[in-house]
């Protein structure tokens, strides 16, 4: 029986669920208001904003589910399709995930570590939240933040004023800067029946804010942290009554993990599940909202991914690297702006990291 998913957003991780859902006859419609998005070029594509109510009646019209691969997508556009038909992950999750003070308060009441922080709305609340929170800090918007934007650093609380200017006065939240060994992520998929899939935590490398690199298998985790990862990520998925695949970012400091954010959706640091894993992230989303059985996360050998960032490396010369997974996204190459990766596969860590070494020569990405 053919069935018809409709995604809110039309980007590369849209692109990517499109990839992985036509073995399954999976159809397709997103929504998107640029034209000619990375799955649009795929897939059929409404050109609207989410804000559009007569757009979304049309989106919806013949779907079997709605998910969505962007999560600032507004709260409103979810709860008025799920009137018409089941979306998931549920408005309600949506909602934690995309305001930081929620996710973070979400983590106080299931007793999940995070860096200390505060919510602030105006210049005067964040000076007195710095009394409390102190420096080195970070100030990040609530809302609409990714790849490091909308942040700003506090090294001393005289910077109270500039670093309000920098986040354009909009509701915040100031956290203590972690002085972490390292950043690690955790994705799990949950289904209709309660059934939940962890991967193994992920290695993260950002620059600037935004992800370089993702090892996985995350080299050194022990069983106990993998353990620890897990356990936060069950309670969350199992509070949300959650439908379909959860990131969770980490900061690993002194063995343990501190919650830094959750992302309601598939993620930049699973890509590598598409060649790396035996189901791929994205297969295993559209089985979870679907009402299919999620599929096996296990490994099929050691794999790390490289963003590409702002610019094509030469694909002839990487495609000579064994092992070597090019994947483009159909985007104009702009400064900062993710328009594709590579998943680098190999039999051992220290063959990986070889053939990383040649393909990092090659991926040189705008600063
Ligand atoms: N409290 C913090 N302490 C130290 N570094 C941080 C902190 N919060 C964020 N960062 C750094 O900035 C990056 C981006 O921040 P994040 O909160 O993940 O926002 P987003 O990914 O939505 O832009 C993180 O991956 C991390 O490298
Ligand atoms: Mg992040």
């Amino acid at each position: 029986m053919q069935r018809k998913v409709g995604i809110l957003g039309a980007g590369q991780l849209g692109r990517m669920l499109a990839l992985a859902g036509y073995p399954l006859d999976l159809h397709f419609r997103f929504i998107d208001p640029t034209p000619s998005a990375p799955a649009g070029q795929l897939s059929e594509q409404i050109v609207a904003s989410f804000e559009d109510d007569q757009a979304l009646v049309r989106f919806a019209a013949g779907l079997d589910v709605v998910s969505f691969e962007f999560e600032n997508v507004p709260v409103a556009a979810v709860r008025k399709l799920a009137k018409l038909l089941p979306v998931h992950p549920n408005a309600e999750a949506l909602e934690t995930a995309q305001d930081r003070v929620n996710e973070k308060s979400l983590c106080l009441k299931l007793g999940i570590a995070t860096p200390a922080f505060a919510a602030v709305e105006s210049e005067q609340q964040l000076k007195s939240a710095l009394g409390v929170i102190g420096t080195p800090s970070i100030l990040k918007t609530r809302r609409l933040g990714y790849d490091g934007k909308g942040q700003a650093i506090l090294k001393d609380p005289q910077d109270a004023a500039s670093a309000w200017q920098s986040v354009g006065g909009a509701p915040s939240v100031l956290e203590s800067f972690v002085h972490f060994d390292r950043e690690l992520s955790l994705i799990a998929a949950r289904s209709e029946s309660g059934e939940i899939a962890f991967y193994p935590l992920v290695e993260n490398h950002h620059r600037h804010g935004i992800l370089r690199k993702s090892i996985a298998p995350a080299p050194r985790v022990s069983p106990a942290l993998q353990k620890n990862a897990e356990e936060t990520s069950r309670r969350i998925l199992e509070e949300l009554k959650y439908v379909g695949v959860l990131a969770i970012e980490f900061f690993e400091k002194d063995g343990k993990l501190l919650f830094n954010e959750m992302a309601p959706r598939v993620h930049n640091t699973g890509h590598w599940t598409i060649e790396g894993a035996e189901t791929s992230q994205f297969e295993n989303h559209l089985r979870a909202v679907t009402g299919m059985p999620i599929g096996s996360t296990k490994l099929r050998g050691f794999s790390c991914m490289l963003n590409f960032i702002g610019a094509l490396p030469d694909t002839t010369q990487l495609l000579k690297i064994p092992g070597c997974h090019v994947h483009l996204y159909g985007k104009e190459p702009r400064r900062g702006r993710k328009i594709g990766h590579c998943t680098l596969l190999a039999d051992s860590h220290q063959e990986l990291m070889e053939r990383v070494a040649l393909a990092e020569k090659l991926v040189q990405d705008d600063g």
